[in-house]
């Protein structure tokens, strides 16, 4: 009897079993439906191949209880491009011309990368764990760009605890809609009907520009009403299925079209959930900020998500945009050694996932592997200070209103200079 957890190594057997089955096949598809059963999907023009029944047979036997029965065991399917509409999928390892399909009742996606965004910077903060003061340190980072006389657009994308807006923002200046409102409208094509009420302006930087655009309005009204719609993929006339992370991208633009940032900040969700999923790998992120805490918990929800990743065949393509950032390090004489705990941790699980093998005898050059004590290491924390001057706060916003320019260094200073870098290293890209 198998579990879940067997399914694909199953499924390898059964197709190094059968070659002949899927040789000349284009693509075949191992769909997993939303109760865990399993079906092969390959083009109609399989029907002649007489090796599709024994390999069906044998993935029936194999695979049960999470198997369809034989006699509905393989879809031949006319247009295979409707499998893989508005689903997640990736390949299965070892079989160039196997993709699997996973139907999940949730529509995030952790198995597909949205392409760079080629305009202002768009920096992620996610965390595994949440509390960590992920919120405070964007907030923090938008006052410091602000400063510097940049124009950052803040988003809060922490919809289901939503908090960054009244970080940024006094009672007084937030609008009429959020996010949510902006998603729930779009679905019956009426989101300009809000777009124009999302926008707040921060009164907290005196040089540049912070906008937020926060998940609710001012009223949130029937939040949770519209909060359980969000997810829903648009269908379009001609029965596609747009994903609500694909609109999301497309809010993102409408308002870097807008307001012209110099960069966007997005306050992720935290854990392993589908909104999360999206900040990080759909929404063409320059940069995601990993924030963690030294804990067995964190590492442990770190380990999963990676792991994912490199099973699903994302890995290569997200590790150089991933930063390790130490959240709430102890300030004082145990500074050094949680650090250095953090960092063994941190490098154990980065290599684990993304650091390639380098062959004995050759060097490092050209491939992505750091060493342990590399500063300059993704999985290399930049730290942020614990300070009791951000601990327990009741307001943000009143704290950051009298904060000065050294105390938000103090605590908050390699995650700046970081920022810096990213902006750098962009401009360098623009300017080809
Ligand atoms: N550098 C810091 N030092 C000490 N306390 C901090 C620091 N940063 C944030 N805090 C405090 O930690 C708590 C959580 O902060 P914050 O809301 O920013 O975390 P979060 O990771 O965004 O949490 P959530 O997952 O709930 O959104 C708050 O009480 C905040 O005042
Ligand atoms: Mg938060």
């Amino acid at each position: 009897m198998i579990t879940f957890d067997l399914i694909l190594g199953q499924v390898k057997e059964c197709l190094a079993l059968h070659k002949s089955a899927l040789g000349d096949i284009s693509e075949a598809v191992i769909n997993r439906d939303l109760n865990g059963r399993v079906r092969l999907i390959v083009p109609e023009e399989a029907q002649d191949n007489p090796f599709i029944q024994t390999l069906a047979t044998t993935l029936a036997e194999r695979l049960a209880p999470h198997a369809y029965p034989l006699e509905r065991m393989v879809l031949f399917e006319e247009d295979m491009g409707v499998v893989f509409s508005g689903v997640s999928s990736f390949p299965l390892d070892g079989f160039p011309n196997v993709r699997v399909v996973d139907r999940l009742a949730t529509e995030g996606n952790w198995t597909t990368i949205g392409p760079l965004s080629p305009g202002a910077p768009r920096i992620v903060f996610f965390s595994i764990k949440g509390g960590v003061g992920r919120s405070t340190a964007l907030a923090a980072s938008a006052w410091s760009l602000a400063e510097a006389g940049k124009k950052v657009l803040v988003l809060d994308l922490d919809l289901e605890s939503p908090g960054l807006s009244s970080a940024l923002l006094p009672q007084g200046r937030r609008r009429g809609f959020g996010i949510v409102d902006w998603l729930v409208e779009d679905l019956v094509d009426n989101g300009d009907a809000v777009l124009d009420d999302m926008v707040a302006s921060s009164t907290l930087s005196r040089e540049g520009d912070i906008y937020v655009v926060a998940a609710h309005g001012r009223d949130p009204w029937e939040y949770i009403a519209k909060l359980g719609r969000v997810w829903m993929p648009k269908v379009k006339p001609d029965g596609t299925r747009e994903p609500w992370s694909r609109r999301l991208v497309r809010l993102l633009e409408a308002l870097e079209q807008r307001l012209q940032p110099d960069v966007v900040l997005l306050d992720s969700r935290a854990g392993i959930d589908e909104v999360a999923s999206s900040c990080v790998l759909e929404l063409g992120a320059t940069q995601v900020l990993l924030f963690a805490i030294d804990s067995d918990q964190t590492w442990a929800g770190y380990r999963i998500l990676f792991e994912h990743w490199r099973n699903a065949g994302v890995a290569q393509a997200i590790r150089e945009r991933l930063q390790l950032v130490g959240a709430m390090v102890p300030d004082d004489e145990g500074r050094k050694a949680y650090l250095e705990g953090m960092v063994e941790q941190a490098c154990d699980v980065f290599t684990e996932s993304f650091y390639d093998e380098i062959p004995s005898g050759e060097s490092t050059a050209g491939y992505f592997s750091f060493d342990r004590t590399d500063e300059a290491a993704p999985h290399y924390p930049v730290p942020i200070r614990w300070n009791r001057g951000f601990a327990a706060l009741r307001s943000l916003h009143s704290r950051l209103e009298v904060v000065d320019e050294k105390e938000v260094r103090f605590v908050f200073g390699p995650l700046l200079d970081g920022l810096e870098v990213t902006f750098t290293q962009q401009g360098v890209r623009d300017n080809g």
